[in-house]
Formats: C-alpha cells, structure tokens, sequence
C-alpha cells in the first residue's frame, strides 16, 4: 500500500503502525518513510515487509528493522508474530496458536469468553499465550492468574499492541512454568471459572490428560466452569480427541459437560 502511494507520487499515507489498532500520517520522502516520531525506513525495509506475509516487524531506536522472532533455547523452537486481519497470532514452531480462517485471533477469544459466561471473582487462565483470554478475562473478573511456559512467547508479546494490557492490568498475575505442575500447587477451590486454551493434543498431551483434569477440579469452586479449547470438534481429530476430554473429565468429577462448536470447544461444570 505504501508503495503503491509512493509509485503515484503521493507525499502521505494514513497506515496503521501498531498493527491496526489505530491508525497515522506518514511522510512518503524519496528515500524512504518518515514515522509521525520522526523515525525513518527505506523503501528496501518497506519491500522486506511488504514481501513477508507471515511476519511482524519492529523498528530499533536506531531506525533498523526487525523481525518479531526469538528462539527459545529453553524449549528449541522459534516463536514468532504472525499478521493476520485483526489481532495478530503467535507462531510456534510454526505452529499457529489462534483460529485465523474466517475468523481473527479477536474473536476467536471472544467466543471463548462469551461460552463460558460472565467472569467474575478469581479466574485461572491456563495458557497466557499472547495473553488474548487474560485480559478479556480480566475485564469483569477480579484477578486472573495466568500460566506460560515458555519466557519467548512473553518476549513477543510485549511487541504485540494488542497485548499490552497482559502487562499493565494490576488485575493480571502472570506465572511462567509448566501449568500441569503450577497448577498443583494451587489453594483448593480457589477459582470461579478456568480457562484452559492449550496447544493442539499432538504438542502437549499432559494438558488433555486425566490427571490434570483431576488438578483443574480440585482448584474450581463448586458451581465453577471450564472453558476447554480443543479445535474443531466436527472434524475427524477433534471428534476423536473430544471423546477422550470428556470421558476425562467426566472421570475427574465434572458433572455436565456441554459442546461449545462455535468456540471450538467444551464447557465443564464442575457441580
Ligand atoms: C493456544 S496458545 C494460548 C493462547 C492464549 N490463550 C491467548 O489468548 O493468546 C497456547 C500457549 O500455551 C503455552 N504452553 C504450552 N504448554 C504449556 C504448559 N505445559 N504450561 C503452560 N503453558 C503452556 C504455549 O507456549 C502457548 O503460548
């Protein structure tokens, strides 16, 4: 687009420089971009991201560009930020960690959130993530403790405009760690509503299985509720892999569990 404006010799351009959260004047010089804080980037830097349409960038201090990517040496892995329509999404290992067909990672959260019900009183998020359901959570709740394994998924989203309330709501207590032994640690009955958005059952079957599930029931309060992100509960995988999460959950003491399609998964009650 920005080239496109320069090509037709226009001297400005309205662009979102905070991945389409708002939007601002630029000056188009022949050299390159003038940002609105005076920061500059070629027109070779524009071609570099123009070109890229799975990644994010960031402009230095010093007027270099770069990619919004970090390996983890803790887990081998690069994550990294992927464009999308609306809310950018997190890639792991390639991974993406959000629903993007036809839909963005913002609504994809709002479902979530909407077939759990009102969140109220203390809230355990599972999976910060790029922090979507926290800080939806932490609208009506009282506190959000939310868990993250990996400190490079972390580092990328303090690039991430849309998750910068992860980092300033008081109302959201972050935790770095593995859930399934965080979780273990937690008071009993602590929590008015879970919910669990884990990675896809092949990367993190420990997240699916019985045991957890026992930990998740024992830190709900009676009358609580589970949000359980599973994917497609209609296709071949997910019908099979939701069979299993509620034979689980039903084993673990859940008493109703209800199909949730339209958020991609399960709502669990716990009495
Ligand atoms: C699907 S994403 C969560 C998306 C998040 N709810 C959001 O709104 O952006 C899954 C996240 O769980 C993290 N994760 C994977 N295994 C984990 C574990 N055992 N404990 C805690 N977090 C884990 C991944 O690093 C990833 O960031």
């Amino acid at each position: 687009m920005l080239l496109n404006a320069h090509q037709t010799h226009d001297t400005t351009a309205s662009v979102s420089l905070d991945l389409g959260r708002s939007r601002a004047e630029v000056l188009l010089e022949a050299e390159g971009v003038v940002f609105p804080n005076g920061q500059k980037l070629s027109w070779a830097d524009i071609v570099t991201i123009q070109r890229d349409d799975v990644g994010c960038y960031a402009i230095a201090e010093d007027d270099t560009l770069h990619k919004i990517q970090q390996y983890s040496d803790q887990l081998d892995r690069f994550c990294s930020l992927m464009p999308t329509e609306g809310a950018p999404t997190l890639l792991i290992a390639g991974f993406i960690m959000h629903r993007i067909k036809g839909i963005d990672p913002y609504e994809d959260t709002q479902r979530k959130i909407r077939a759990i019900g009102t969140l109220r009183g203390q809230v355990l998020d599972t999976s910060t993530g790029l922090g979507y359901t926290a800080i939806a959570a932490a609208q009506s709740a009282e506190h959000v403790i939310t868990i993250e394994l990996d400190p490079t998924v972390l580092e990328i989203a303090r690039y991430n405009p849309w998750s910068r309330q992860l980092f300033e709501r008081p109302n959201i207590e972050q935790r770095i760690g593995d859930s399934f032994e965080q979780v273990q640690v937690l008071e009993d009955k602590r929590f008015s509503r879970i919910i669990h958005d884990p990675p896809a059952f092949s990367l993190a079957g420990e997240l699916y299985s019985g045991v957890f599930y026992q930990q998740l029931f024992r830190v709900l309060k009676p009358g609580g509720r589970l949000f359980h992100y599973i994917g497609d509960l209609s296709s071949k995988s997910g019908s099979g892999v939701t069979r299993g999460v509620v034979r689980r959950l039903q084993e673990a003491g859940f008493v109703r569990i209800k199909r949730r399609p339209e958020a991609f998964g399960l709502v669990a009650y716990a009495t």
